[in-house]
């Protein structure tokens, strides 16, 4: 079976002093021991918070830049991840494609620059509320995923968690339906099953992202195809326990 996960993307937000309580509410709080569970604070408390942070919970940065090292000016590089013992990092979030410009194709050079070094990649996709109201979710996120696996490669995958993201529910207090989170994690399970192989497709973990809060959690986490959430703001505040503990 795939091991649950669940995810904290703080963004852009926090403070020495938030980000101390909110890690020490996590590490005195009862957790689910079947649950993954990894937070990605902004890059300046990546230390701080696993200083404070019980050895059973991961960190991730929320970016990574591919070069080993150099002339690179506000970038941190996977090594320097690694250094810190920071093991996982979160690629290609809306925000920054949208923000940020990033495209598919530097989203897939940092996956692999990211699973080389040795660091576990949350992979972010989703469609915009234009694009679903088209009819190209699916096209959407198996183009951003296909990017990807044409630098991966099959073993790649092994180190990926896919985060479905619909950019529509981002924020927005509009999280998806369970039947649309169910319908798209299929779909990109079916994608894998036939880009990579059933046997990776079986494995991957593919978690839903999107207004995700203490009361919609439950639900979705009954859905075959749903392995856990990517929580951005409910993960500030103590309600992200209750998430974490969505499937006990
Ligand atoms: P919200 O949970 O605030 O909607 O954010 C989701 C997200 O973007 C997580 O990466």
């Amino acid at each position: 079976g795939r091991k649950f996960f669940v995810g904290g993307n703080f963004k852009m937000n926090g403070t020495i002093k938030s980000i101390k309580e909110i890690v020490h509410n996590l590490s005195t709080s009862k957790l689910d021991p079947d649950t993954e569970v990894v937070i990605a604070p902004p890059s300046l408390y990546l230390l701080l918070a696993r200083g404070h942070l019980s050895p059973n919970i991961e960190v991730a940065a929320q970016n990574v830049f591919d070069k080993p090292h150099g002339a690179f000016t506000g970038e941190i590089s996977v090594s320097q991840l690694k250094d810190s013992n920071i093991t996982w990092t979160l690629l290609g979030h809306s925000e920054r494609r949208t923000i940020l410009r990033e495209q598919d194709d530097f989203v897939a050079t940092k996956t692999k620059a990211a699973l080389d070094g040795g660091i576990g990649v949350i992979l972010c996709c989703g469609e915009s509320l234009e694009e679903r109201e088209q009819g190209v979710t699916t096209d959407v996120v198996t183009r951003q995923l296909q990017a990807v696996n044409k630098t991966i490669g099959k073993d790649g995958w092994k180190n990926v968690v896919i985060a479905y993201e619909p950019i529509w529910a981002i924020g927005t207090g509009k999280v998806a339906t369970t039947e649309q989170a169910q319908e798209v994690h299929a779909a990109i399970r079916k994608w894998i099953s036939e880009a990579v192989s059933s046997e990776v497709a079986e494995q991957t973990r593919i978690i839903y992202g999107g207004s995700v809060n203490e009361k919609n959690c439950r639900e979705l986490a009954k859905q075959t195809d749903v392995d856990g959430f990517l929580v951005g703001g409910a993960s500030l505040k103590p309600e992200f326990v209750q998430i974490i503990n969505a499937k006990a």
